[in-house]
């Protein structure tokens, strides 16, 4: 029987897959017969997930999205893609008084400003195939909740929430479809950065608020990654699929 969550031969471009989710992510497609372009800013972590993959088509192109230029030049060495996963970010726990002008520039530049300028520019220069799949790991905050000090981070995941509607009713033409991940707590070196600066305890009470009782870790997220890019999600976009273990069900 045909597998509908086959990736065969689908070139998929995973931003953020030197580490965490999107390291994740580029495993977990290429394992499903995904051809995968992996950007990052490490170059050295990001052929180390090359070697995990161990394929002839996985190609790197490691550069910092925020930099000018960087985004015109990635795309002009890419193959046609079949989708994208969004998944470079940056999380940062800051009260909403202490925000400064700086702060809020580099979460926005990073976690929308640059993800939205590199699927415009995908699309200006004809890299992507009609029928494609588009993905944005965005965050139960700002997508569904609040959380303490966390307003900043909220307001740019927010705002990838709200271009994923937009971009999927204009690009419903060309059958390309635009839908959003939504995790809660994720265990990853990233998320742990944060841990640090909180109490044992409190994460301790903290996973308490996770009916399934745990933290996710990025396979959940990739997983959910795999359904929205392959076939068997056809007739899904403009939607967010939450892996949150219950959070936000309550
Ligand atoms: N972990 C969680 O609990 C959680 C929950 C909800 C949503 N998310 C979202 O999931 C995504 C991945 O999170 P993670 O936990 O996997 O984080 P992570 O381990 O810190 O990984 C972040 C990735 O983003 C890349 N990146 C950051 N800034 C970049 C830039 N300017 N240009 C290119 N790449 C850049 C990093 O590249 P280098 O390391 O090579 O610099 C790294 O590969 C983020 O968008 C995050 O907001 C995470």
């Amino acid at each position: 029987m045909n597998n509908p969550f086959n990736l065969n031969n689908k070139n998929i471009l995973v931003t953020g897959a030197s580490s965490g989710i999107g390291k994740e992510v580029a495993i977990t497609i290429a394992n499903m017969g995904a051809n995968v372009i992996l950007n990052g800013r490490n170059a050295e972590r990001l052929n180390i997930v090359a070697e995990i993959i161990k394929k002839d088509s996985t190609i790197v192109v490691c550069g910092d999205l925020t930099v000018g230029g960087t985004v015109q030049e990635i795309v002009a060495t890419i193959p046609k893609l079949d989708g994208i996963v969004h998944a470079a970010g940056i999380m940062r726990l800051l009260p909403f008084k202490f925000i400064s002008e700086p702060d809020l520039n580099e979460m926005m530049n990073v976690n929308f400003t640059a993800p939205t300028l590199l699927s415009l520019e995908i699309l200006k220069k004809k890299k992507i195939n009609n029928n494609s799949s588009i993905v944005y790991i965005t965050s139960i905050n700002g997508s569904v909740v609040g959380s303490k000090a966390n307003a900043m981070y909220a307001a740019s995941k927010g705002a990838i929430s709200g271009i994923v509607r937009g971009m999927a009713i204009d690009l419903a033409k060309s059958k390309i479809r635009v839908n959003e991940v939504a995790p809660g707590m994720i265990e990853t070196s990233g998320s742990m950065e944060i841990e640090n600066i909180v109490s044992e305890d409190a994460i301790h009470e903290d996973k308490k608020k996770y009916p399934l009782g745990t933290y996710g870790q990025p396979e959940d997220v990739a997983l959910a990654c795999v359904y929205l890019l392959s076939d068997a999600s056809k007739w899904v976009t403009g939607t967010k699929i939450i892996v949150d273990g219950g959070f936000t069900a309550q």
